[in-house]
């Protein structure tokens, strides 16, 4: 039914649409914020209000709201190939091209790809793939998959299931079976009161070994963790952490999946965080800035060994049976070519080295705000902490609703914060500029101020 003329677009959102990670009831009573349009790294509501994207979409828009380049690339793509398929003997050219460019900018030895349209999807190929791999070279005990406590890689169902935040899993019959959690290493906030970090790296690291004994080595096939947790609240991993899990995943034989969907493509000031943290996976999954998002692509990376295992399997069984409809989309693959391209021709990590100090001593001067436990970040992704307590590094009742608060304030500054447990978190275009970074920090040095009046005003302080 056509909705009346004079209704509303909110209405009209309101009434048909089910917005992911949202309250129906809330966006009912106020209404979905409607962009309308982009422009650099601002976009603009449909009452013209201008404000500054701080977290690029969904830590996604890597080039900003307006590349022309990016649309050009789409429209010769339609114009020339707008749709075909790359299931048995199919392939076109931006697909192999760009396969070939990932393989030569991805951590070394990471040779193929299998492509898909999101990061969710991506990681339930590498569960899969995981699992394939090791039926074909005779381990196929070796099954169970370690994430983390926090971590998050997506909402479906494998994905949904190593995403380690309980909201994710609620009603929702997750974790499926063979799913185990394993440590945060947020020292913040798992630290012990008198434990240094490298005490703490060595007790989630002696938890994860003692994990994997308990379960028996021979049933884990692969642990999967973000070499930054995104929206686990901005958790960087401390000095010395990954070294001494990638130990205990050598020496029991699991496969390490590094989820680079947020860290891939110079968000940590490297091309992939695997980088910045001395990674080396077996498989990566990288999505997002893949395309600037301006398109849904997206790509599990792995190595010569894993594939000649797959293809093994794909011979025993006829073929290698997965595959999705949209995999490689032609305009799709031109698209990520051209965002490839830009990030080469710009040189887009040394311009986030060049800004990222910026972004982080601003963070580091909120330090000493009241209402900030900790400041936190990497490149260009940052977070602050909220707390009620500095010296117990308390966070507010989520029900006080204090973070959402300071995100609505954000945007009446104009500038786009997103709340995530306690902590407020940042992730801006990486085409920012060092004034455009002076007006996010602003922006969010305003809306804690409100927060902090808001929260005397009430009396949580
Ligand atoms: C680290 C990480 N992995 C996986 C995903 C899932 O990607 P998508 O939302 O494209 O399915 C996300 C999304 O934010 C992510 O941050």
């Amino acid at each position: 039914m056509l909705p009346p003329a004079d209704t509303t677009l909110r209405q009209r959102d309101v009434d048909h649409i089910l917005h992911p990670y949202s309250s129906p009831q809330k966006v009912a009573a106020s209404g979905p914020l409607i962009i309308s349009r982009g422009q650099g790294v601002y976009v603009y509501d449909t009452e013209g209000k201008r404000y500054l994207e701080g977290m690029a979409g969904l830590w996604s828009t890597s080039l900003g709201f307006s590349e022309p380049r990016l649309a050009e690339a789409a429209a010769r793509q339609f114009a020339t190939l707008p749709y075909s398929q790359i299931f048995g003997d199919r392939s076109h050219e931006p697909a192999i091209v760009l396969a070939e460019r990932l393989a030569s900018i991805a951590p070394e030895g990471l040779n193929h790809v299998l492509f898909a349209n999101s990061g969710s999807e991506s990681i339930d190929a590498a569960v899969k793939i995981v699992w394939y791999h090791h039926n074909q070279i005779g381990k196929p005990a070796k099954k169970k998959l370690i994430g983390r406590v926090n971590g998050y890689h997506g909402v479906t169902v494998a994905g949904g299931s190593l995403t380690g935040q309980p909201n994710i899993h609620a009603d929702f019959d997750l974790p499926i079976a063979g799913i185990l959690h394993t440590d945060s290493p947020s020292y913040y906030h798992f630290g012990k009161p008198d434990e240094s970090i490298e005490q703490f790296v060595a007790r989630i690291a002696d938890n994860l070994e003692a994990l994997i004994l308990r379960e028996g080595p021979e049933t884990i096939g692969a642990f999967f963790a973000e070499p930054v947790m995104g929206s686990g609240g901005v958790i960087v991993p401390p000095q010395g952490y990954f070294e001494r899990i990638q130990a205990i995943l050598r020496k029991y034989d699991i496969l390490f999946v590094v989820d680079e969907v947020i860290t891939g493509f110079g968000r940590t000031g490297e091309m992939f965080g695997s980088f910045t943290y001395h990674l080396k996976p077996d498989l990566l999954v990288v999505a997002k800035a893949l395309s600037s998002s301006y398109l849904p692509i997206s790509g599990l990376l792995f190595t010569d060994r894993i594939f000649e295992a797959i293809a093994q399997g794909a011979a025993k069984n006829g073929v290698f049976a997965h595959g999705i409809t949209y995999a490689a989309h032609p305009v799709c693959a031109a698209v990520a070519l051209e965002t490839l391209a830009i990030y080469a021709e710009r040189d887009i990590v040394a311009h986030v080295k060049q800004v990222a100090p910026q972004l982080q001593n601003g963070l580091a001067a909120l330090q000493n705000h009241p209402l900030v436990g900790e400041t936190r970040g990497v490149g260009l992704v940052g977070a602050v902490e909220l707390t009620q307590s500095k010296s117990m590094r308390a966070g507010f009742d989520p029900k006080l609703g204090l973070g959402a608060f300071i995100q609505s304030r954000a945007l009446a500054h104009g500038v786009i914060v997103r709340a995530l447990r306690d902590s407020v978190v940042v992730c801006p275009p990486l085409i920012i500029t060092p004034v455009e970074i002076e007006e996010l920090l602003d922006g969010l040095r305003r809306a804690l101020d409100d927060g902090l009046a808001h929260a005397r005003d009430k009396g949580w302080l």
